[in-house]
């Protein structure tokens, strides 16, 4: 059903011998990404897939030619299973971000919170999700528990656009577009119509700093740098 199945969502990567490789013990992402040869950063978009505010947003990183990662809640997924088969097309990549967006969950909740999650997203993609994203950013209950022995790599952000309480697409410019600094992991949400409005904007100002948006596998993984593909 699905030609390939790439580990992350992202698109085959160049076979060449890397410099670089993530280290096992990369469990959990708390802030900037350092090292990187490349003007680079990573988006993430959590909560959604929202059949408008996400569409918008695949439509502003495709003008771009410019990458993604969104964390994605399992109940959402099975409402909109197309939007994630566009965004494995379009090369963005996929994580977990709980199935109900609990604050708090027993050890049995925990467990049915991230495995319905993983199989609605491989059913409607095909990707078997490596990447997670707790809830609230909580990494001491019983989510980031499972998630650790499900061996995701639980991800954290460096750089809060606070787009879900100032609802102000002027603000989530300024913070992501002209705010951010190499290796940064910027929080957004597609779930907002100030958000979407907002990315084709800071995609313009980054494009004019000429800093490239790509997906967490990539920043946390880069091909080394003189085989870095143009995208
Ligand atoms: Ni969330």
């Amino acid at each position: 059903m699905f030609p390939t199945e790439p580990q992350y969502g992202d698109p085959p990567q160049p076979s060449a011998s890397k410099t670089q490789t993530r280290p096992a013990s990369r469990r959990r992402i708390v802030g900037p990404i350092g090292g990187l040869s490349e003007r680079v950063l990573a988006l993430t978009f959590d909560d959604g897939p929202h059949p408008h505010h996400t569409a918008t947003v695949l439509d502003a990183l495709k003008k771009h030619d410019a990458k993604a990662t969104f964390f994605l809640l399992g109940e959402n997924v099975a409402r909109y299973p197309k939007l994630l088969r566009r965004m494995v097309e379009e090369g963005h990549a996929i994580g977990s971000h709980s199935w109900s967006h609990p604050s708090h969950a027993t050890h049995d909740q925990a467990v049915r919170e991230l495995e319905r999650t993983h199989q609605a997203i491989l059913k409607a993609c095909g990707v078997s999700v490596r990447l997670f994203r707790p809830p609230y950013g909580i990494v001491t209950g019983s989510l980031e528990a499972q998630a650790k022995v499900r061996k995701y790599t639980s991800v954290l952000w460096s750089v809060d656009t606070m787009d879900w309480r100032y609802q102000d697409a002027a603000r989530i410019v300024r913070v992501a577009g002209e705010g951010t600094r190499r290796g940064d992991i910027v929080l957004m949400h597609d779930i907002h119509r100030t958000t979407a409005q907002a990315v084709p904007r800071l995609l313009a100002i980054l494009d004019r700093r000429q800093v490239r948006a790509v997906t967490i596998p990539y920043l946390l993984d880069p091909p080394a740098s003189d085989e870095a593909p143009a995208r």
